[in-house]
């Protein structure tokens, strides 16, 4: 049985802000580093807890975000948000160690064909990787975050087993990561399936340790995440505008609007520490940089300057 928690008792949570990084590995031109400093300084600005700033990930797989060096270096970092980066091994992590990033995040899948397109690995090869990057962040006194994509389907395998996530998240904590983040990588979860997925893998892991990253290709993002707010989840990954999609996930579109989040949470009364205007003027940058309209609800409600909430 799993145990749930009125959504009106619970307390602040924390988003982090993932448009940068994966927002804008899917996009199909890249943005200039000038626009993705003005983009992420911006957000800085909203109150946003953490902030993925990019990925430390070869330029010939992901060559959108080949600048990562040039973004950490441009970015003014405030006091108080954290400024992560994706990182698949040592050579990943040396880059984020030369650009003092305070946290990584490892990726991984519970989808062995998954894994295969996108690092090029088994997920045995992948933890195998992991175990020297972890013990040397830990040295560097960084936090590590790690990635389970696929956690309720594959775009090549279809849908995976909770018991498959929980173990691989098993075997994540064995190397000592601190906190697990499950992605719902092609956008298909309803909120059923984020029970079975925490009754499986809050047999290994306090749902309060991990992060829950939603990508919203067919809308029900937001449900799951109320749902997963019921069953003690604290954190959850979410993208300016709606912005986002994995490059070898075919389908994947954008991750859960950190806009549609805010606004739904501090509806209900619950904290976010995010300022919804702010953020929105955050989105305002990175569509022009990209010269098309982002796809979020709230966004797009918010400038379309024709239904602005009035309250
Ligand atoms: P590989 O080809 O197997 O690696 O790629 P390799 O060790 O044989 O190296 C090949 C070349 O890459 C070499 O250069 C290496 O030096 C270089 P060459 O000799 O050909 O000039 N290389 C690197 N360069 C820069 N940084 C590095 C690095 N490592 C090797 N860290 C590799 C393996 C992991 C590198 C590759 O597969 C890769 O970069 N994949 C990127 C995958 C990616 O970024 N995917 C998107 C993010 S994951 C995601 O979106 C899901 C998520 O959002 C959660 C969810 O939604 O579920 C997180
Ligand atoms: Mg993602």
């Amino acid at each position: 049985m799993i145990r749930t928690m009125p959504i009106a008792q619970q307390t602040a949570i924390r988003i982090t802000e993932v448009g940068p990084r994966d927002g804008l590995q899917n996009e199909p031109d890249t943005v200039s580093a000038a626009d993705k400093v003005a983009f992420i300084d911006a957000l800085s600005d909203s109150g946003v807890a953490e902030i993925e700033v990019s990925s430390f990930v070869s330029a010939k797989w992901v060559p959108q975000l080949g600048d990562a060096a040039e973004v950490f270096a441009g970015i003014t970092r405030r006091s108080g948000v954290v400024y992560s980066a994706l990182v698949p091994n040592m050579k990943g992590l040396e880059g984020a160690v030369a650009c003092h990033v305070e946290k990584i995040a490892l990726f991984t899948a519970a989808s062995e064909t998954f894994n295969r397109h996108n690092i090029n690995a088994t997920i045995a090869e992948s933890i195998d990787r992991f175990r020297p990057v972890v013990a040397e962040a830990s040295a560097q006194a960084m936090i590590v975050r790690a990635y389970v994509s696929c956690a309720i389907a594959c775009p090549y395998e279809g849908p995976i087993a909770p018991k498959a996530v929980a173990e691989v998240v098993r075997r994540l904590l064995d190397l000592g990561v601190d906190e697990i983040d499950l992605g719902d990588t092609i956008g298909v979860a309803a909120p059923t399936e984020i029970d079975r997925l925490y009754e499986a893998v809050g047999a290994v892991v306090d749902p309060g340790r991990t992060t829950l990253h939603l990508h919203d290709t067919r809308g029900t993002a937001l449900a799951c995440l109320l749902r997963a707010l019921e069953l003690g989840v604290r954190s959850f990954d979410a993208s300016t505008g709606g912005l986002g999609g994995c490059p070898f996930a075919r389908g994947a579109a954008g991750n859960l609007a950190t806009e549609d989040v805010v606004y739904c949470l501090e509806r209900m009364g619950i904290e976010t520490g995010v300022s919804l205007p702010r953020l929105i003027e955050a989105g305002s940058i990175i569509e022009r940089a990209l010269g098309r309209r982002l796809p979020g609800r709230v966004y797009r409600a918010e400038t379309s300057g024709r239904c602005s909430d009035p309250s």
